[in-house]
């Protein structure tokens, strides 16, 4: 039965997104050991229960309204979203945000030594995927007439089996196709992992610990591209500097004790941008270049 004092969320319980969405959820702060195997698991400090099951089964249990949030990948939740409004059953979700991990593509694939010249190489052929719904709008958008295999695990192996002239599968990657002999030929979408919620009636309780929980998940994830930087510089490239590595914020500035001609500069920027412009920096006469991993960070 529903717990309406309780929030329930659903994450995957072993595979490519479970250890991401169990960390996640545990630097948002929530005290919970989801080391076990149980179903559900209660968190000690807020009123929230995490349910883990396959992937598969994630997009269902927040469309029918069964459970308040779930951890999903777009691939998997996009097939699903498909194969409902097919058979016109209950398909609506909203999807909260996108979260900085699971990245993967889903393509179509083809034996190594097979000669590929471009999509309508698919035409009449068979594909074994986990994916029907997606491949068949794919398809049918191209004119493309085509059969298809439906496998829910070792997709990968139905060429070599006999069972299909390719596949349409994810990868993330590209190891499993090279360890099965077969190569990439088409990139049909990308896919992240999303936070997503049921979308019929929720009370005020629930929706202020969900809007909770978002600001912390936003700053979980903020922090993680962001690194606080510290470094000297000459105090006449200060501006070109600054220009340089342009942070969320102005940077700080602080005298230092016995140089007059440098300053200190402390800035939050992203990591990339600091790699981006290390050589420069350096040429402007950047040094003692400290760059600290920040924790969490809210707005
Ligand atoms: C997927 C896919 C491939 C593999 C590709 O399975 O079916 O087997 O990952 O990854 P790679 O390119 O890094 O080798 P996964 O176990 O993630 O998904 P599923 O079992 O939930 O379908
Ligand atoms: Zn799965």
């Amino acid at each position: 039965m529903q717990n309406n004092n309780r929030l329930r969320i659903v994450i995957q319980k072993s595979g490519r997104l479970s250890t991401d969405s169990k960390q996640l959820l545990i630097q948002s702060g929530m005290k919970i050991d989801l080391e076990d195997k149980r179903l559900i698991t209660f968190s000690e400090n807020m009123p929230i229960d995490v349910m883990c099951v396959r992937d598969d089964d994630i997009p269902g249990l927040i469309m029918d309204g069964i459970i308040d949030l779930g951890i999903v990948g777009e691939n998997v939740l996009k097939e699903e979203l498909l194969k409902r409004q097919s058979k016109l059953e209950d398909s609506n979700y909203i999807k909260l945000m996108r979260l900085d991990f699971g990245h993967c593509k889903l393509s179509l694939s083809i034996p190594i030594n097979t000669n590929y010249f471009d999509i309508n190489f698919f035409n009449h052929t068979r594909i074994a995927t986990s994916y029907p719904y997606i491949l068949k709008k794919y398809f049918d958008d191209k004119n493309i007439i085509f059969k298809s295999c439906s496998l829910n695990g070792s997709v990968e192996v139905a060429p070599s089996a006999g069972l299909a002239d390719g596949i349409f599968d994810l990868v993330s990657t590209g190891a499993t196709l090279k360890a099965n002999g077969l190569r990439e030929v088409e990139v049909i979408c990308y896919s992240y992992a999303c936070l997503i919620c049921k979308s019929n009636n929720m009370n005020l309780f629930k929706k202020s610990i969900i809007n909770k929980l978002l600001t912390r998940i936003k700053g979980v994830i903020k922090a993680r591209e962001s690194k606080y930087i510290m470094l000297h510089t000459p105090r006449s490239q200060l501006k070109k500097v600054m220009k340089l590595l342009r942070g969320a914020e102005e940077p700080t500035i602080i005298e230092l004790g016995n140089d007059n001609k440098k300053v200190a500069m402390h800035v939050v920027s992203s990591e990339n941008l600091f790699w981006e412009t290390m050589e420069e920096l350096k040429l402007l006469g950047a040094s003692s270049i400290l760059v600290l991993p920040i924790e969490k960070m809210m707005e």
